[in-house]
């Protein structure tokens, strides 16, 4: 079974996905992650403003040498959905996706494309949203948590500006898949998120 999972920034599509997949015990891939290495690797090369040297640095990613945790800082992130826009770069990233979902058993997959492009057969979909300010609340408490110096209002910027980007890109923009089921988390806890979207693919593999 394949669990695709799409929405904006800090929607719990992360937490969601990982919790689905230790449930399930299918492997996860935060496909997030790979956008944010290619951003990362652009800026310590000097900059993002040239999309073939990212394309090919999104070419020779090694999935195995990702520091998840230096990657989720607001900086990389911007990075991220910066390079995320230019085409080569989803391309160069394809394959590499849908080979991680194709493995015996299946996986869960989280991101803005996956239901739509990269796994646009899976089982079950996912769209997790919620409103910016609660997206912006919870990015604010894990930035400043881990001691980033940020305002809630820089963060909620941050969140706007993002989302604008990620929704409005050419290749492959955050869309709701027609047929995924929508998830806002707004005001649920995780607990109670995680039991929604238990109950939503569950009727996914039941058929209903
Ligand atoms: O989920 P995240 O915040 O780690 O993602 C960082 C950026 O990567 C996001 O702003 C857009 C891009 N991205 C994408 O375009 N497609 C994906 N499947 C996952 C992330």
């Amino acid at each position: 079974m394949i669990i695709a999972i799409d929405g904006p920034a800090a929607s719990g599509k992360g937490t969601l996905a990982r919790r689905l997949a230790a449930h399930y015990g299918l492997p996860h891939l935060d496909t997030g992650l790979l956008y944010r290495a290619v951003g990362a690797a652009c800026l310590a090369a000097g900059g993002l403003g040239d999309a073939m040297a990212a394309a090919r640095i999104a070419h020779d990613l090694d999935l195995t040498s990702l520091d998840a945790d230096a990657l989720r800082t607001a900086e990389v992130g911007e990075a991220a959905s910066v390079v995320a826009a230019v085409p080569e770069v989803r391309a160069a990233l394809l394959d590499l996706q849908r080979r991680f979902a194709a493995q015996p058993g299946g996986a869960v997959l989280d991101g803005r494309d996956i239901g739509t492009v990269i796994c646009p057969d899976a089982g079950a979909k996912l769209f997790v949203t919620a409103t910016s300010e609660v997206r912006a609340e919870r990015r604010f408490k894990e930035l400043s948590g881990r001691g980033d110096a940020v305002t809630y209002d820089e963060v909620l910027a941050d969140i706007r500006k993002r989302d604008a980007r990620d929704s409005h890109r050419a290749a492959a923009p955050l869309v709701q898949a027609p047929d995924s089921a929508l998830l806002d988390t707004s005001t649920l806890g995780i607990a109670e998120a995680f039991a929604a979207a238990l109950a939503l693919v569950e009727a996914r593999r039941a058929g209903t």
